[in-house]
């Protein structure tokens, strides 16, 4: 499996597995058979309500706490400096772990952004406490990281966005690498495009592109595979979420094959500029207050 050293050289996997949307009953076997497959890096977040069915599965595999990296997300109902540190106490509780090896923001509240701030020097305590091995961002965009930067102590190590052939982000990707942050693709095979959820009628399914289906075949692999060797091969921490054990395999089967440079650019070239998910400039008033239970 490669690996990514973070700018505190602290090393996390390239690829690991992702539980948004995984249904709590499901996400301890996913977890699980990720661990046993040869996954070494979680993604998971209070807001999406299954940390303890991810603990469930941590404890299943038993693997030595050191040999996982875990990572979870910090929800803005639990934004400024105490509450969030409060959150820390919750998803370590949940997620029966002592520490983490990355904690992010979920989100930037561009209309509370001072709680934003405040989030942020939580996390910073954390990792001078030792209780975290790296902080990090998600859906940060180059102004909402200078925002923070103006501010903030720790270059955060990881900005976690919306990533997939059809929407690439390329400013928000330059601005991480100008600042030594890793981006970090959410949907890196595209499910937004394509699972069910409130997102923009006229999506189109990544999954069923032509070039991406004609570079499958070309080199035997499934289009999920493409997505993800070409997140990889630029140098992005992936994170597919699959429930399904063949597709959890299929996922971290990646590392026997290369791109090469036409196969790269006609990626890149999908770009559309637009996302599915959501804007995080737009307001999102009460999605942001809903409480985060007590472990
Ligand atoms: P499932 O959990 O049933 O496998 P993303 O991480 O890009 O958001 O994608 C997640 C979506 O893609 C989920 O709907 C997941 O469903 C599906 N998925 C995961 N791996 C694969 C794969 N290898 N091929 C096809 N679909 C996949």
């Amino acid at each position: 499996m490669d690996t990514i050293t973070l700018n505190n050289g602290v090393t996390l996997p390239a690829l690991g597995l992702g539980v948004y949307q995984s249904a709590p009953e499901e996400t301890a076997a996913a977890v699980a058979t990720a661990l046993e497959l040869g996954y070494r890096h979680i993604d998971t977040a209070a807001a999406y309500f299954n940390e303890k069915e991810v603990g469930e599965g941590l404890r299943r595999a038993a693997l030595p706490r050191d040999e996982v990296f875990v990572e979870t997300k910090v929800f803005p109902s639990d934004f400024d400096f105490e509450q969030t540190l409060h959150a820390f106490e919750k998803s370590t509780a949940k997620l029966g772990v002592e520490y983490l090896d990355l904690f992010i923001l979920h989100q930037p509240v561009p209309d509370r952004f001072e709680r934003t701030i405040g989030a942020y020097q939580a996390l910073e305590k954390l990792l001078a406490d030792g209780r975290v091995r790296a902080i990090g961002v998600s859906n940060f965009t180059r102004r909402h990281l200078d925002l923070l930067l103006a501010e903030a102590g720790v270059v955060p190590a990881v900005n976690q966005i919306e990533l997939h052939p059809y929407f690439q982000q390329p400013d928000v990707q330059a601005a991480g690498a100008e600042r030594g942050i890793l981006t970090q693709a959410w949907s890196p095979i595209g499910g937004i495009t394509f699972y069910p959820g409130p997102w923009r009628e006229d999506r189109r399914n990544v999954m069923q592109d032509p070039v991406i289906g004609e570079i499958a075949q070309k080199h035997a692999k499934s289009p999920a595979q493409v997505m993800l060797r070409w997140g990889i091969q630029h140098g992005r921490s992936v994170i597919p979420k699959s429930t399904n054990p063949e597709r959890i395999a299929q996922n971290l089967n990646v590392f026997d094959f290369t791109l090469d440079d036409a196969d790269m650019e006609r990626i890149d070239a999908l770009d559309t500029g637009m996302r599915t998910g959501p804007d995080p400039d737009e307001p999102r008033g009460d999605f942001y207050d809903r409480p985060i239970p007590e472990a």
